[in-house]
């Protein structure tokens, strides 16, 4: 007969489909009781997702029965806990009762696999370029592990207001309201937060913020899919992510992995951008493909997701970036800005966002 904390444990090895944590902590896991006779779980899978358990069924009682043999399993479903944070049993999955942040109309993710492909790059500039579609645009750094907007935006070391009722001010940099962990601490420092505190966070981040009106939020993911991502999850629907990859590696698992995370958070996913895919000459404009051609283009056609194009590697996207003038703001007419200005029309289109001009 196994102990509880032995059950316990065996469950915290079954991950939440789509998402790096287990279903322990993701409180799907209610009651355990162990008898003689059988092994009981109550389990609630959260809003949203239905077809949870009859999904983990098969791994749960496959490590069940790797410690308890052939003793009875009895799997129980009940409906989730009635927080507000998860949305009412009742919601649809991609429900807009009170899963939307008050004032702002869509909320784009930019997410994928791994750091350093060039998602707060891709983030910040986009919605530069959203704004200068002529929408009312905020960009919601919630890469609260390792914050970047601050340095790529230039407001490295600026600190933001709260207001009496200890509601966070937006800062506003090149023209859009922004907020980032950055602005909460030094730049550099090692950010290291527990999952619940990161759940507090990102709480805070989307619905105590001073938003005012917007057309749409740019959120700018941590890598991989962690607390952030299922916090999110959890508190708003997400109008559409999209997956940055590099084409160094045909990143296909980690395209994947960020493809099942949108699908199970419910997003819809808008397509594939390819970062860093060229050289284009600052003298002649002629684009050198370094990787050679075509692999975001072909991994997108192998998920069947759209492919929403490529952003050149180009020495003044970096540089520029880190001086804290994103190219889209510093050359708007350069290859790489036009090629933004290119893509925050497009997902204009997909989102059915028209200018507010
Ligand atoms: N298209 C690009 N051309 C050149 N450098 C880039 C480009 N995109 C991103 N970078 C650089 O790559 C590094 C990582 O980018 P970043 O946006 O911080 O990635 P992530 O958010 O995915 O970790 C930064 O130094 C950034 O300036
Ligand atoms: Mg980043």
């Amino acid at each position: 007969m196994p102990t509880l904390d032995e059950v316990r444990e065996a469950l915290r090895q079954v991950k939440f489909p789509g998402f790096s944590r287990d279903i322990v902590s993701f409180g799907v896991v209610q009651d355990i009781t162990l008898s003689a006779d059988r092994i009981r779980l109550v389990l609630a899978p959260p809003a949203g997702t239905p077809d949870l358990i009859a999904r983990l069924r098969p791994e749960i009682e496959e490590r069940i029965s790797a410690l308890a043999g052939r003793l009875p399993l009895e799997i129980v479903e009940v409906a989730p806990p009635a927080t507000k944070a998860q949305g009412r049993a009742t919601d649809p999955p991609h429900g807009h009762g009170d899963t939307r942040i008050a004032g702002v109309r869509a909320i784009l993710a930019v997410a994928g696999g791994k750091g350093g492909v060039g998602k707060s790059t891709v983030a910040t500039n986009l919605a530069l370029a959203l704004a200068a579609e002529g929408l009312r645009t905020g960009l919601l750094d919630a890469d609260v592990y390792g914050p970047s907007t601050t340095l790529l935006l230039g407001v490295e070391g600026a600190h933001t207001r709260v207001t009496p009722e200890k509601r966070i001010v937006p800062l506003v940099a090149h023209g859009i309201p922004m907020v980032s962990m950055g602005l909460f601490v030094e730049q550099k420092q090692a950010v290291i937060w527990r999952g619940p505190m990161v759940t507090k966070l990102v709480r805070e981040f989307l619905h105590n913020v001073e938003w005012g009106e917007l057309d749409v939020l740019v959120l700018d993911l941590p890598p991989g899919t962690g607390d952030v991502q299922l916090t999110l999850a959890q508190q708003v629907s997400m109008d559409g992510g999209l997956i940055v990859t590099t084409p160094q590696e045909v990143a296909l698992a980690d395209v994947r992995r960020g493809m099942r995370m949108f699908e199970q958070m419910h997003v819809p996913v808008l397509g594939v951008l390819e970062n860093m895919s060229g050289y284009v000459c600052p003298h002649c404009s002629h684009e050198t493909l370094i990787f050679g051609s075509g692999g975001g283009q072909r991994l997108a056609a192998e998920l069947s997701l759209p492919f929403l194009g490529s952003i050149p590697l180009l020495p003044a996207v970096g540089a520029r970036g880190d001086e804290g003038t994103p190219i889209v703001a510093s050359e708007p007419q350069s290859p790489a800005a036009l090629r933004f200005r290119e893509l925050a029309r497009d997902l204009m289109r997909s989102l059915a966002l028209g200018s507010a001009a």
